[in-house]
């Protein structure tokens, strides 16, 4: 490229000429006709046809072209491609300047969550679709973009439907800006019914056919029969690396951990998931030497956002982690669960794309039949509460009329709406309050955001800071199956807080800084190290954001006796909506207006007892539905930091309500007692 008068390396024009192999490249003269012509153009390719690593370098090279005076130099605009993973857009952004020839973060970058690498060199630029919605909060027109690339459409991510239907307006009043929509084979006919009389580009990919194996009964334990199926694959198949869908971390490192036992030397196992380290994240697409089998297990990003090469067998369990949602109690969860026919197929076809492949199908040709065809978008399967906090943000007046592939169901709506007003991010007529405005600021959940911007009314933002930061990274504590787990047990019950989760992950915290946040020292106290270095970053990067709104950094004197107290009551003042009471039956009930529902503590939980009332951060369903990360409150404090809320007449009848009734009478009786005073 011209921008760079360098001389290019070797490296560089042995993967130009990989490059020149993939099928986009065919359409290449075509796609950048229409794009010339168009301000608007669909593209659907099979995975791994070299959409999202080649499309965007043709974009920048037509920039480039049009504008031949462009330079790095003062330059003031930008290509972007999103990605709804943020390791995909790590992992493609960094391969990609490999392919160019530069450094990551200059004249190709990323933005992820908590991290960003570009700079002002930065001209194309790969970011996660959450990021690109936070940049349109601060520049609604986009206005360093000149054109942006929606990768990854068909995953219909939230983020990516709200991106849709906002450039769909934006690009109206911005002329100049073009759009590429990218996706897999899935539903593209869904996308040109929405954006109508745009032209498509379809790139065929090449497919080798990929037989179907399913077992005859169905498997009691997914992860245990995926082990021996790759096992059994190494023994009896010939050469040709592996690929095995799992659900989550956890999951993925227990299995590469018995993988490595059985084989050993023979083969070389890699995990991938989101949270991998950026350094691990590259080992995936080392080649192994030869006689070495590849065995990649992986979540849902390998079904289409990364193509890994040289895959020839897979394994599905059939299941992955989604988000679900049900208006009705208002919880949202992940929750390991069947994926769709499309989905299974997309994973089939990971095992043909360099020669004939196989798929071994952990369930039966019975069941699936029974999975629904398609996934159902995100925005169908979430509280919508952030949604609509950015969107008012973004300064949609009216949500209903706002351009969406799937409408929400409107007591979803209704629901988030309620949330907001209830938090007071939004007044009487719907319109976006300052505090809403802050915390719409924040990529976090509207709670957490409220929380923090109150936090100095009780004195202890700093100590909400650390909180904040640990409940946004993977769960810090490893509890490894089998010998180990007392050992990890008694580690994890040294940082225990009798009073509850929140203040034992901020002991946790505390201890990790005044061990000079040491790696071996978390391994001593079976600590996840990369988890509390990221809630360090993760707690700097809202320091920031704190400051810009002068929020007041303050702690509670540590000898101070109120100094839990307060922390509590200000854990309570941004969640004052995920209270439990425990009833007279020995159950838990939660305690919202108009529903109710009977869950249980968390098994993790480090209460010494069963408290009356308790603040939670989530839902879990597993063989229960559970409350994890619980802190002990006071229902007086319920009556004290959100009266509004609990404005009892709109909730049910039930022992919790009477027992606020109670408090509410015993503070009216002490108000008028210092009156008479
Ligand atoms: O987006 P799409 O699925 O159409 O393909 P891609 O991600 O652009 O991948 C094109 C090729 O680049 C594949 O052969 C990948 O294996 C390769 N690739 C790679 O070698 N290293 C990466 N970090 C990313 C992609
Ligand atoms: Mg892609």
């Amino acid at each position: 490229m011209d921008m760079m008068k360098k001389a290019y390396s070797a490296r560089y024009f042995e993967i130009l000429e990989k490059r020149k192999n993939l099928p986009v490249w065919v359409h290449k003269e075509e796609f950048l006709q229409t794009l010339k012509e168009n301000q608007i153009v669909l593209l659907v390719g099979e995975t791994g046809s070299g959409k999202t690593t080649q499309i965007p370098q043709f974009v920048l090279e037509a920039v480039l072209n049009e504008n031949p005076s462009f330079g790095p130099k003062g330059k003031k605009w930008l290509v972007g491609c999103t990605q709804p993973r943020r390791v995909a857009a790590m992992s493609v952004s960094r391969r990609v300047a490999e392919e160019m020839d530069v450094e990551i973060g200059e004249e190709v970058g990323y933005t992820v969550r908590f991290e960003d690498c570009s700079s002002s060199k930065t001209v194309l630029k790969y970011l996660t679709d959450g990021m690109l919605l936070r940049e349109a909060m601060a520049d609604p027109l986009l206005g360093r973009y000149k054109v942006i690339v929606l990768d990854e459409a068909h995953e219909r991510t939230l983020a990516t439907d709200l991106l849709l239907g906002l450039l769909k307006q934006t690009l109206i009043s911005r002329p100049d800006l073009k759009l590429v929509v990218m996706s897999a084979t899935l539903e593209a006919d869904k996308f040109h019914k929405y954006f109508i009389g745009v032209p498509l580009i379809k790139v065929p990919g090449r497919l080798h056919p990929v037989e179907i194996l399913y077992t005859r009964e169905p498997e009691r334990d997914y992860l245990e029969a995926a082990i021996s199926t790759v096992i059994q694959i190494h023994m009896s198949e010939p050469p040709g690396d592996v690929l095995v869908f799992l659900t989550g971390e956890e999951e993925i490192e227990d299995a590469c951990r018995k993988i490595i036992s059985k084989l050993g030397d023979q083969v070389k196992v890699v995990p991938l998931y989101s949270t991998l380290p950026p350094a691990m994240q590259q080992k995936i697409f080392d080649p192994t030497p030869q006689a070495v089998r590849k065995i990649i297990v992986s979540t849902n990003i390998a079904e289409t956002s990364l193509t890994i090469d040289g895959i020839v067998y897979v394994v599905d369990p059939g299941f992955s982690k989604q988000k679900l949602y049900h208006p009705d109690t208002r919880v949202e969860s992940l929750l390991v669960s069947p994926i769709s026919q499309a989905s299974a197929d997309q994973r089939a076809g990971r095992a043909g794309r360099t020669q004939p492949g196989k798929c071994f199908r952990l369930y039966t040709q019975k069941s699936f039949n029974e999975l629904e065809k398609q996934s159902y978008a995100e925005i169908l399967r979430s509280n919508l509460a952030n949604t609509v906090l950015t969107l008012k943000r973004l300064g949609v007046k009216n949500l209903v009329r706002f351009d969406l592939m799937d409408a929400p169901a409107p007591e979803t709506l209704a629901r988030a709406l309620d949330d907001l007003y209830h938090l007071g991010a939004l007044d009487d007529d719907c319109n976006l309050t300052k505090t809403g405005e802050m915390m719409s600021e924040f990529p976090l959940d509207p709670q957490m955001a409220k929380m923090l911007i109150v936090s100095p009314q009780f004195n202890c933002s700093n100590e909400i800071l650390s909180i904040s930061a640990m409940l946004s990274v993977p769960n810090c504590f490893i509890r490894p199956r089998g010998e180990a787990q007392k050992a990890a047990d008694e580690a994890k019950s040294s940082f225990a807080h009798i009073d509850g989760d929140h203040l034992t992950l901020l002991n946790v915290f505390h201890a990790f800084l005044q061990n000079n946040q040491d790696s071996d020292w978390c391994y001593e106290k079976f600590i996840n190290y990369r988890a509390m270095k990221s809630a360090v970053s993760v707690r700097e990067h809202l320091v920031r954001i704190m400051s810009r709104f002068q929020i007041k950094l303050c702690s509670p004197g540590f000898n101070s006796c109120d100094y839990y107290v307060n922390i509590r009551k200000a854990l309570l003042a941004g969640y004052f909506m995920q209270v439990a009471h425990l009833e007279r039956t020995g159950h838990y009930l939660t305690f919202r207006d108009k529903d109710d529902q009977v869950v249980h503590l968390h098994p993790s939980n480090c209460l010494d007892h069963k408290p009356e009332w308790v603040v939670y951060n989530e839902y879990v369903f597993t063989s229960r539905n559970f409350i994890r990360t619980v802190t002990y409150i006071r229902g007086d404090w319920l009556v004290d930091v959100a009266p509004h809320y609990y404005k009892l007449a709109n909730f049910p009848n039930s022992e919790a309500k009477r027992v606020l009734q109670k408090h509410y009478k015993k503070r009216k009786l002490s108000e008028e007692r210092s009156c008479k005073l």
